[in-house]
């Protein structure tokens, strides 16, 4: 009996959506355009949500200049034929906050209240900051509009992952309504501050509030508190859908790493915290990993016939250094493989039950067009091991 192997296809073709979740610099822009390309070239209308893509990667992908826009990567360059698309996305955080309160408003005059109030103003800088929250407003849009079947979403490089995952509840604590009562108790349409009807505990703080920062500002906090108070169910349930679509059995959380020790290090953690979260896991990618693409062990026998057959042109001298430095080569890369397969073995037994396996060979010169894509998406979708 053979083992069994995890076939990679089904997995893609049967899933919505794709979180890659790693450390920084691993390659997870990479791994997640590359989901996309595959799932394009399967038949799919994917859209890849990226944070950062690399430079050439965004160009060669005619992603320069859009900000947030959706805009349709061409696929003909590859000369393949897909009735699939693939779209791609980068993330504007500001532009993506400033959405957000259009579509939670009931109206144009409580949406330009809110647009043009210092307060929120200050607010939005402090969220659009943390791109992790406005991933995953923008991956409700996405989600909501139904225009893909597959959604590969890129998260930035956390340095704690809880800040990603808890993020879609961020808002909701701070907008929390037990924060709002406060704020709003003792305003009243007809009260302005320093007014009479002010009484009790949040009176005293206001007053001095008002006396720190001046009542203009108060007046702007407390509109904005009353504005944001009719958006809060809105907020409550964007983040509702958000919790469930992450638990959805279409969704898959992949974590990228590199067979880098502070990689392994934090791919563990997510594993941790997937099994905690009781989230979909999909899957183990290990990028970069060094290969000896031969099955030879000892390389001896090989390399010396080579270095006979060159040894025509070459003094034996210059032979004999030669396959002795060839040699010494393929036993570092093996010794270097070897090393890295043993860092590994750690993120292996954590993701134990939890889907796929798979190592991505470290290519020559990296990874940025939609050619070298498709060479890692070549080694992506083999067979994998089964965690
Ligand atoms: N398998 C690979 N072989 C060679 N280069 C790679 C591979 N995967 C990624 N790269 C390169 O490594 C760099 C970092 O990749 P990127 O996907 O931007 O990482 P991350 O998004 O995790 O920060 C890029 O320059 C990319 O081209
Ligand atoms: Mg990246």
């Amino acid at each position: 009996m053979g083992v069994t192997r995890f076939n990679m296809e089904a997995w893609l073709d049967r899933t919505n959506l794709v979180v890659c979740v790693g450390a920084g610099g691993v390659g997870k822009t990479t791994t997640a355009a590359t989901l996309g390309l595959c799932g394009a070239l399967r038949g799919r209308r994917v859209m890849v949500l990226t944070i950062d893509p690399a430079r050439r990667l965004a160009n060669s992908l005619g992603l320069k200049n859009i900000g947030n826009e959706q805009t349709q990567i061409d696929l003909e360059a590859l000369g393949l034929s897909t009735d699939g698309e693939l779209w791609a996305m980068m993330l504007d955080s500001r532009s993506t906050f400033d959405g957000l309160i259009t579509r939670v408003s009931p109206d144009e005059v409580s949406r330009d209240r809110i647009l043009n109030n210092h307060v929120y103003r200050h607010m939005a800088d402090t969220f659009a900051g943390s791109q992790d929250y406005m991933a995953t407003e923008t991956l409700y849009d996405l989600v909501d509009s139904g225009s893909y079947d597959l959604i590969v979403l890129d998260t930035p490089p956390v340095k704690n992952a809880l800040d990603f995952l808890e993020s879609p509840g961020r808002l909701i604590n701070f907008m929390d309504e037990r924060v709002l009562r406060w704020f709003l108790h003792p305003y009243d349409a007809n009260a302005v501050f320093g007014g009479k009807l002010m009484m009790g505990t949040s009176a005293v703080v206001f007053r001095l509030l008002a006396y720190v920062f001046g009542r203009d500002f108060l007046e702007d906090l407390a509109t904005f508190f009353q504005d944001f108070q009719g958006l809060y169910e809105g907020f409550v349930a964007r983040n509702d859908a958000v919790v469930k679509l992450f638990r959805d059995p279409g969704t898959s959380f992949v974590t990228i790493c590199a067979p880098t020790e502070s990689s392994l290090d934090v791919a563990v953690f997510f594993q941790e915290e997937l099994k905690r979260r009781e989230l979909p896991r999909g899957g183990i990618i290990v990028n970069q990993v060094h290969t000896c693409e031969g099955e030879q062990h000892d390389a001896k026998e090989i390399l010396g016939a080579l270095t006979r057959t060159l040894s025509e042109d070459l003094s034996p001298n210059t032979a004999a250094t030669l396959l002795a430095r060839l040699g010494m080569a393929h036993r570092r890369l093996r010794a270097l493989g070897q090393a890295e397969a043993a860092l590994a073995r750690r993120v292996r037994a954590c993701g134990a039950g939890g889907g796929f396996y798979q190592e991505i060979p470290r290519l020559d010169g990296n990874v940025h067009d939609l050619e070298s894509l498709h060479e890692v998406g070549r080694r992506l979708l083999v067979p994998a091991d089964v965690l």
